[in-house]
């Protein structure tokens, strides 16, 4: 009786980040909720990875106490690894760049690529969320979701109606809540749709929210995308993409604290007597009997558990680590299992290939919106703060980068083969380019104390793969990411084509009266293809958007590695449930899909299928 009252003291920390409701009730102590290493359970459900897919699939699989569910985490608490850095939406950027220099290893994996083509040979840090929420605690909030005809084409691809637009919003809808926009709050100039294209959803857990504040770049940018062509389109969460709008985060929509699938899926049901979650716990990998998976072996600093599943063991580790836990468990192509003596229940092709994902490239200018100077001296940090733990507004509310539009990449600008292998390979809906206006100067050091901005292009429609694989059969090591973006010389090709889209928008008279002098990088020296593409070797980023590694489809397609419920062909009582399980990448970021997928996939388990 005596502990109680502390222990509920030292959650309060945990309660002050948004939750209303209290995971400690009654006669259940916090720490019900967690398991102990050492000690071998037997759950109904043993899901690996607590991050934006599988925290979904604990809560679902959990409602019913009926059901037993245990997540592994190789994380913990965002709130107590990084500081205030994961809940202000300004802060997404830190800790995401191109070194590891500014990563947090508490809550990011410090994962290097192999040497990239289209990073001129670097390797560079992959940023990945390690930490209950993964990537939905590590990434840039932006929620919005693909075109229709992407979703028909995975629906053909995997010979599944369900996932066909009509279908799967359903399944789009039922985890998130929409808000309006805050017009109290959100400078007029800056006013979004009441009512976006598709913003139809209540009652789910994530909120979706326009921000209190956009930089006021964003405004010109967006009038000058629209002169352009990019017509005005009412939010890109209707599955309508080509065109031009403001863009949604997942933030609540009072305090602009990060909603992420921990805040959304794991805090208000942790006092659940039947789900248990094991933090700072490795799954080392899965184990069979034949080729029946009935568990799953964890590592927590060295102390060995087995976790077993009566009914289903769930991957849901992300596009890097559930092929590797594949891998190491005896699921994979064969060559590569062979080669580091794992024996092999499946030989699976697919496993850690089609690796999709967007690069992107930018074009800087120094503008006379603030953007930089919000921040450049002690007062007016603490100002910033203020505003921001007041009522939720300030600059640190905003993003610092917002998508203003979507198109084809004009014709003019590239080859004509290129563009029929552009249209021949994704639906006509489905956009090449995404385009994005950021604040802030892209280098650690500013040339000067001045305001500068970006036009950021995305590629979404693109040619290169790349592959994930082992370098040992120990899932301890991490795995061989090879991300191989731009190794298709059209997607060298398009994104060249997309440095000077960029500047034709920066060019546009709309934006005149903002901008100052020449333009700062890459600076117009560079023009010819040669130079574009050498300043890209450089410079380009890559959204952090890998996906399609334990590829979604049929029987007969060789490189599928699940089934469209999830199921990995071969082997019986295993799901991949992910990013990873997708048959590729849909336009936008994923984060809104992998809600989808996951809430997809847990009626399926839930239906018995
Ligand atoms: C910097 C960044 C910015 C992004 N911005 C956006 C954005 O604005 N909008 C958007 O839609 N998408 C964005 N994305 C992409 C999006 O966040 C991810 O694609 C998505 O969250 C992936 O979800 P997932 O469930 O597949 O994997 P994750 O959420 O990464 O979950 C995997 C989980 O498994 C755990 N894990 C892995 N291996 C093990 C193991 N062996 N044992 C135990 N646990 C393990 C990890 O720690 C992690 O918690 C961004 C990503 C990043 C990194
Ligand atoms: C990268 O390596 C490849 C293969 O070795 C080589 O052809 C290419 O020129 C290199 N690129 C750069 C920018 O150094
Ligand atoms: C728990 O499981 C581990 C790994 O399978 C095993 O080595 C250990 O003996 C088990 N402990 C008990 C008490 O059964
Ligand atoms: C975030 O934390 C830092 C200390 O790490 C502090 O200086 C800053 O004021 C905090 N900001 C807010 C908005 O809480
Ligand atoms: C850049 O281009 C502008 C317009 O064509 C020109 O006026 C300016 O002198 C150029 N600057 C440099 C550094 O080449």
């Amino acid at each position: 009786m005596m502990m109680r009252k502390p222990l509920l003291l030292l959650l309060a920390p945990l309660l002050a980040c948004g939750s209303p409701t209290d995971p400690i009730s009654g006669q259940q102590l916090l720490g019900q909720s967690f398991g102990v290493p050492g000690v071998n359970a037997s759950y109904d459900y043993v899901i690996v990875g607590g991050g934006t897919a599988g925290l979904l699939l604990a809560n679902r699989l959990s409602a019913s106490p009926a059901n037993t569910v245990a997540v592994i985490e190789a994380g913990t608490f965002y709130e107590f690894s990084n500081g205030n850095i994961s809940a202000i939406p300004r802060y997404v950027w830190t800790g995401t760049g191109m070194t590891l220099d500014d990563a947090n290893p508490l809550v990011d994996w410090m994962f290097t690529t192999s040497p990239e083509i289209g990073f001129g040979n670097q390797s560079i840090h992959y940023a990945r969320g390690r930490a209950l929420g993964g990537s939905s605690a590590r990434n840039h909030i932006g929620y919005q979701r693909g075109t229709a005809g992407s979703y028909d084409k995975w629906a053909a691809d995997v010979g599944d109606a369900g996932f066909a637009w009509s279908n799967f919003q359903s399944f789009f809808d039922k985890s998130v809540t929409f808000h309006k926009v805050d017009a109290s709050k959100r400078r007029a100039n800056s006013t979004p749709p009441d009512d976006p294209a598709g913003a139809r959803a209540t009652g789910g857990e994530v909120s979706v929210s326009y921000t209190n504040y956009v930089g006021p770049f964003t405004s010109w940018a967006l009038k000058a995308v629209r002169a352009l062509g990019m017509k005005a389109i009412p939010g890109y969460i209707g599955g309508v993409l080509i065109g031009s709008s403001w863009d949604m985060r997942s933030v609540d929509p009072k305090t602009m604290v990060r909603d992420s699938a921990e805040t959304a899926f794991l805090r208000p049901v942790l006092k659940r007597p039947n789900l248990v979650v094991y933090p700072n716990t490795m799954a080392t990998r899965v184990l069979f009997e034949g080729t029946k998976a009935v568990g799953v072996q964890t590592d927590t600093l060295g102390k060995v558990t087995r976790l077993t599943a009566r009914k289903e063991v769930i991957l849901s580790a992300g596009v890097f680590q559930s092929p590797q836990l594949l891998m190491v468990s005896g699921i994979g192509p064969k060559a590569i299992l062979s080669k580091y003596g794992i024996p092999v229940i499946a030989d699976l092709p697919g496993v850690g290939e089609n690796l999709h994902d967007h690069p992107a490239a930018l074009v800087v200018h120094k503008v006379k919106t603030p953007s930089s100077t919000q921040f450049n001296t002690a007062a007016k940090r603490v100002a910033a703060d203020a505003s921001f733990l007041r009522d939720g507004t300030g600059p640190l509310s905003g993003t610092g980068g917002e998508i203003i539009g979507w198109e084809k990449v004009p014709r003019r600008l590239i080859s004509k083969k290129t563009a029929a292998d552009l249209d021949a390979a994704v639906p006509k809906d489905w956009p090449d380019l995404e385009i994005l206006a950021t604040e802030g100067y892209p280098g650690p050091i500013p040339p000067d104390d001045g305001d500068y901005v970006g036009i950021d292009i995305a590629l979404v429609n693109t040619f290169s793969r790349g592959t994930v694989s082992i370098s040992s059969a120990s899932s301890l090591d991490p795995p061989v990411i090879h991300i191989n973006f731009l190794s298709d010389p059209r997607d060298q090709e398009i994104l060249i084509a997309a440095v000077r889209r960029a500047r034709e928008i920066f060019a546009d008279k709309t934006l005149a009266p903002v901008l100052i002098g020449d333009e700062i990088s890459p600076g117009n020296a560079t023009q010819s293809d040669e130079d574009i593409l050498s300043y890209i070797h450089k410079s380009a980023q890559i959204f952090f958007h890998a996906s399609s590694t334990c590829k979604m489809g049929t029987k007969g397609d060789e490189q599928a590695v699940v089934d469209s419920k999830g199921r990995v062909f071969g082997v019986q009582a295993l799901r991949v449930v992910d990013l990873s399980a997708v048959p590729f990448l849909p336009p936008g970021h994923p984060m809104a899909t992998v809600y989808a997928l996951a809430e997809k996939q847990a009626a399926a388990i839930l239906g018995g299928t």
